[in-house]
């Protein structure tokens, strides 16, 4: 059916004084420009709305009913169908597939008096069908074009499922492994979040055409601070934090043309982010010049109520429209209290044209206008969906996003025949846990197990016995509900296997449900009896290579010490198993870095590389004085650093060079390093750089990233790696309350891991 266009289109603009700001490209948070069309078009659609439908723009639903079946006739699904009848719903959530979008879509543009269109939101978070590697895992590889790439296969196929919006990146930068949605960032550190931050954004919304979503940037901001790692619990942070830490990958995000943002549950300064106008109005729209709109998460207006932030509905409704939330995900405050609280002048109608107007530009910009089934193609769909150069995209980063822990005896790479080898743990014949967490659209058991990628390698014998079930805590939904197992009746059999194997694989971690949101775990180390089971399988067979499935960091300091072979193989989507075997075999030599510090027991978490001096540093060695800051049971170094990991070739350092030890305001200086490979293979390597500012008007992390080259290096070649050091590298959010480079001396350090001893020095001057 042939869409027409709404009679809005062709009026003249009417006298809306509001400002515009301009749009380009994919980005709509470019500086002032003068208005375009797209602008002159959002005034004449507004200047037709009623207040009721204004705040109906301003109002998101999660899918409520069947399409199929008939139409709802009581209870909440029944005001949800009227509210939409009525044009009072800007956009909804959790409906998938061109059949069901366009069945929604029809009611809004053919049933509404306005007949604006809907956009449709889903969290395509890491994959929508053909998963990737969870966003963690991704971070791992440091891959900016492989993310990229598989943000747009995502993105593809999220669009021709019907959909236009995707609720990710998630740019929270985490530092805290007992919170289970470490899994869905990209780890600790700001720089690589916000280089990260922009590769996927790009990615998601590409030229905005029938395959690119919009994305959104979440969450606004501060809640992988939540105090014990506890989702949703209260964050007590300090500007500094803010400023240094949590908002340079959002920045770096709206910068690259982020569509949405979404702002977060917690609280920062006694202010939950919902109704947080410093946050949304200063920052993000002000001092940003954000042009984009900002959704509520689920039911978090609702919940400032339970925060002891507004007494009631209408209270919340009028906090969050006052202090920048312009679209209401679930809460039905916008649709319930709006239209009131502007007449009763609680809520200006200006903020609320400000409002709909981000929305109605992004779906302009999103081609929803001209076309409101744009995204609606049956054909496209069934061609689109599963496509095999999706399954090769996401195979190409998972192999990327694996990191090799530890290679002692020269177990890796596998011998390709002749070999024994027994695979060892529940995970290692799991179809699903390999998709991790926030994969909703993609079914369960559709990702190649770890057992089935060894078997495409014929040249040895291979002996499976599960060992143990992987125990999970109680989990709200997901198909394998695992709780407290302590189940050891197949230890027996592992041992079998694993006496009369000359390789052992053991597959150990965590249940794919076992991270993402709602999932804060208080114990680090291998859930149920695994442990016990690695153990005794080690006393039967030192042999092992353990291939760690999981979500998170974890504690495995026995392992670390005892077993030779450790991979980290994260829960990699959809091709993991054939990803795993190929490393495992050499086919690809592992290249993939850290993004979180992995910590040596529970006790040292928040543990990350950026951490403050202190006044107490100690060096790190035992002293005789106790009155330095440390533990009295345990050293302060991580079991494994951010930015580590090993490969199958050998890299060594020399010649570092810088181009002068000073540079002063609009000046920069360049420094260089000599990497070689000295082993027989080829192999990739990420140079890092970080930086130290000495002494500061605000204290400073004892070294940052501040750049990085993945670099691919022939067996016995050398490559020259440069990094520009400038004023804009060494800004930071100083006394003075802004962002800017003080004059002073300045350490770096070049290596392949945070821990990395190549040093240098310079000075900056103004
Ligand atoms: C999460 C968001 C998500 C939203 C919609 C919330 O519970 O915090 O990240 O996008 O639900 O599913």
């Amino acid at each position: 059916m042939k869409y027409k266009f709404p009679h809005y289109l062709f009026i003249a603009p009417l006298a809306i004084a509001l400002s515009c700001g301009g749009t380009k490209n994919t980005g709509i948070s470019s500086a002032k420009e003068e208005k375009l069309p797209i602008d002159r078009k959002v005034d004449s659609v507004l200047a037709l709305m009623t207040l009721e439908e204004k705040a109906g723009q301003m109002n998101q639903y999660n899918g409520f009913w069947e399409v199929t079946g008939p139409a709802p006739k009581d209870g909440a699904a029944a005001l949800k169908y009227d509210h939409l009848k009525k044009g009072w719903v800007g956009s909804m959530l959790n409906v998938k597939g061109v059949k069901d979008v366009r069945a929604l879509q029809k009611i809004a543009v053919e049933e509404t008096r306005l007949h604006i269109p809907l956009i449709f939101g889903f969290d395509v978070i890491h994959g929508y069908k053909t998963i990737s590697p969870i966003p963690l895992a991704e971070a791992a590889s440091w891959d900016l074009e492989a993310m990229q790439h598989s943000a747009e296969i995502a993105a593809a196929e999220a669009a021709a499922s019907g959909l236009n919006w995707t609720f990710a990146p998630m740019v929270d930068v985490s530092r805290d492994a007992r919170w289970g949605r470490v899994m869905e960032g990209a780890g600790e550190d700001p720089y690589l979040n916000s280089r990260i931050a922009e590769a996927r954004v790009k990615g998601f919304q590409g030229n905005l055409g029938e395959f690119s979503v919009a994305a959104c940037v979440k969450h606004f901001a501060g809640y992988s601070f939540a105090e014990a790692g506890r989702d949703y619990n209260t964050v007590d942070i300090s500007d500094n934090t803010l400023h240094n830490i949590i908002l340079p990958p959002f920045k770096a995000a709206s910068e690259a043309g982020a569509l949405t943002f979404m702002n977060s549950f917690n609280e920062l300064e006694g202010i939950p982010a919902t109704g947080n106008a410093y946050l949304q109005r200063d920052i993000l729209k002000d001092k940003w010049n954000f042009k984009g709109f900002v959704v509520s998460d689920w039911g978090s207006m609702g919940e400032m109520i339970s925060h002891g932030y507004a007494k009631d509905m209408k209270e919340a409704a009028m906090k969050a429209a006052n202090a920048g939330s312009d679209m209401d995900m679930e809460s039905y405050g916008f649709v319930t209290h709006l239209a009131a609280l502007v007449r009763e002048g609680k809520v200006s109608e200006a903020n609320v044209n400000d409002a709909v107007r981000r929305i109605l530009r992004v779906k302009f910009m999103m081609g929803l206008f001209d076309d409101p089934y744009k995204y609606c193609n049956e054909a496209r769909e069934q061609q689109t969906i599963g496509k095999k150069e999706f399954h090769d995209g996401v195979l190409d980063v998972a192999k990327k996003s694996i990191v090799l822990l530890k290679n002692e005896k020269n177990l890796l790479p596998l011998k390709k025949d002749g070999q024994k080898i027994a695979v060892i743990g529940a995970l290692a014949n799991d179809k699903t846990s390999p998709l991790g967490s926030w994969r909703i659209a993609a079914a369960d058991g559709t990702a190649v197990s770890v057992l089935e990628g060894l078997k495409k390698y014929t040249g040895n014998t291979l002996t499976y016995a599960k060992g143990a079930d992987v125990a999970v805590g109680t989990i709200a939904f997901g198909s394998e509900t695992h709780i407290n197992m302590t189940d050891k009746s197949g230890f027996a059999e592992a041992v079998t296997a694993a006496k009369s194997a000359d390789v052992i694989i053991m597959v150990l971690g965590e249940h794919g449900l076992q991270t993402g949101e709602g999932r804060s775990r208080a114990d680090l180390s291998l859930p149920g009896v695994q442990q016990e089971l690695l153990e005794t399988v080690y006393k039967a067979n030192p042999n092992i290579v353990l291939v760690l499935n999981n979500g998170r960091p974890l504690t495995i300091p026995w392992a670390a010490k005892n077993i030779p072979a450790i991979l980290e193989g994260w829960q990699l989507g959809t091709e993991a198993g054939n990803a795993i075997a190929q490393v495992l075999y050499g086919d690809y030599n592992p290249s993939g870095k850290l993004p979180m510090s992995f910590p040596k027991s529970i006790g040292q978490v928040p543990l990350y590389y950026n951490h403050k001096s202190t006044g107490r540093p100690g060096n790190g060695q035992p002293t005789e004085s106790v009155f330095w800051s440390h533990y009295i049971d345990i050293d302060n170094a991580p079991l494994y650093p951010f930015g580590y990991g090993l490969s199958y070739s050998k890299f060594e350092y020399s010649n570092l060079k810088m181009s002068s030890n000073s540079f002063s305001k609009d000046g920069k200086i360049t420094v260089s390093v000599d990497v070689k490979n000295i082993s027989g293979v080829e192999g990739k390597e990420v140079v890092q750089l970080y930086l130290q500012d000495l002494v500061a008007s605000v204290t400073r992390p004892v070294r940052e990233l501040k750049g990085f080259e993945l670099t691919a290096i022939r067996a016995g070649q050398s490559k020259t790696v440069t990094f520009t050091i400038d004023e804009k590298l060494i800004e930071f959010y100083t006394a003075n309350k802004k962002f800017e480079a003080e004059p002073g001396d300045f350490k770096l350090w070049i290596g392949g891991d945070s821990n990395t001893t190549m040093e240098a020095s310079f000075t900056y001057t103004n």
